[in-house]
């Protein structure tokens, strides 16, 4: 097989000299698809390299024969194939592709999927998209006109998929302005346009990661249809929904002002299991005043379950667990044993009003925990190099 035999989709008969490093870098995150791999470098075969010169670098986190599959596949491939299987899969397919743009050396990047659920056929154009746009990032999305979602299995995802879509966009209304499909799987990126160090992915959304992270300033879309798995089955499961929330969360809390927001948010949260407690409690007999101390430990133990997982995701590494638990407590604990004097000295010194003072107390204990539990219980770590990857 040689590349003479393929024509371009637009009819022109090809004579790209191959294989030899392309103009594009068409990135694979694979897991456990040895069905599939073959197929996907016969279809990309078939429609790429007659168009655009191409090199396709899989990073695999197989448990089984993909690689080996992968590379004998290869050998009919007309251009550059390279397989970097990770031992440590960190951050699940998201930190996938993040390996993947960082190997990658061509002027242009293409995440897809090795399902073949993303058409092949589409990567010239995705990349010839950007060129005349001079966007830096083209989405090939579902939801443009011409598109569509064939491939998803069953009403059920459809339903998901939509409501994942619609929370991401009412969240970052101006970071996916123009993009109609942030879920999408199968994007072209420019590599100068990618800041592979500031992403922190955490499972399937990368391209979300990378549109609220670092968006381009001009983005583009080309429409197209999510085909079926040729074999094999979805790899993503409920847990990928909770992933996908938390995911949101870290990202709409990256900004200390939004952290606050969100502290906030979850403080008042609090007052919930709070008071439940302390209805419980004093149902069961017990004195008001050490069913208030009582009560007010299970609305510390709801915030700080909540903030741990929602807020400081990625921030707790250098802290045991009771470390970070013992401060949060002591912290807002020591909110409410200071609002009294607080709110004491505001009257008498300041001679405010009980009401104005009371304000000013809750603000100023709130603003003194938040600044509090980020410098004393989530100060960030010092970032580690990250080790060298393997490359087969
Ligand atoms: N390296 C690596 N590590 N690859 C992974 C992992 C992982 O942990 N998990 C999944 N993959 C690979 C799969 O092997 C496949 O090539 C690709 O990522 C997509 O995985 P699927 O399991 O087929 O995902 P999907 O079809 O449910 O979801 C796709 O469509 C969604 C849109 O509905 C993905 O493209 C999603 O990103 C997309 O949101
Ligand atoms: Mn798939």
């Amino acid at each position: 097989m040689s590349s003479h035999e393929y024509t371009s989709a637009l009819g022109e008969p090809d004579v790209t000299e191959v294989p030899e490093p392309g103009a594009v870098t068409v990135v694979v995150p694979t897991f456990n698809e040895s069905a599939n791999v073959r197929q996907l470098l016969h279809r990309i075969t078939e429609s790429v390299p007659a168009r655009l010169p191409c090199e396709v670098v899989f990073v695999d986190d197989s448990t089984d024969d993909t690689p080996e599959v992968i590379r004998a596949a290869a050998q009919d491939c007309p251009f550059p194939v390279t397989v970097l299987h990770r031992e440590e899969p960190a951050g699940g397919l998201g930190g996938a592709v993040v390996e993947g743009l960082k190997a990658a050396t061509s002027e242009w990047i293409v995440v897809m999927d090795g399902d073949c659920q993303h058409p092949p056929s589409l990567v010239p154009d995705l990349v010839a998209t950007g060129e005349r746009a001079n966007a830096g990032l083209v989405v090939a999305s579902r939801y443009l006109k011409g598109g569509s979602r064939a491939g998803l299995a069953g009403g059920y995802r459809v339903a998901v998929s939509r409501a994942a879509t619609w929370l991401a966009k009412s969240l970052f209304p101006r970071r996916l302005h123009g993009i109609s499909d942030p879920m999408s799987g199968f994007f072209a990126i420019r590599r100068s346009a990618v800041t592979a160090d500031v992403l922190k992915p955490l499972g399937y959304k990368i391209l979300l990661e990378l549109a609220v992270r670092s968006r381009p300033r001009t983005v583009a879309e080309v429409p197209f249809v999510f085909q079926d798995r040729y074999a094999g089955e979805s790899k993503s499961t409920a847990a990928e929904g909770l992933r996908f929330l938390r995911h949101l969360a870290g990202l709409r809390t990256a900004s200390p002002f939004a952290r606050m927001v969100g502290f906030g948010l979850i403080g008042v949260s609090g007052f919930l299991p709070n008071l439940l407690g302390l209805y419980v409690l004093t149902a069961l007999g017990l004195h008001y005043v050490p069913a208030e101390i009582l009560a007010n430990q299970f609305g510390v133990a709801w915030n700080f379950l909540l903030i741990e997982h929602l807020l400081f995701r990625d921030r707790r590494a250098h802290r045991r667990w009771w470390d970070r638990l013992g401060r949060f407590a002591l912290l807002a604990n020591a909110d409410l044993v200071l609002r009294i004097p607080l709110i004491a000295l505001f009257v008498h010194r300041f001679g405010m009003g009980a009401l104005t003072a009371t304000t000013l107390a809750l603000v100023t204990t709130f603003v003194v925990r938040f600044a509090g539990t980020e410098a004393l219980v989530y100060l960030p770590r010092r970032r580690r190099r990250t080790s060298a990857r393997s490359r087969v």
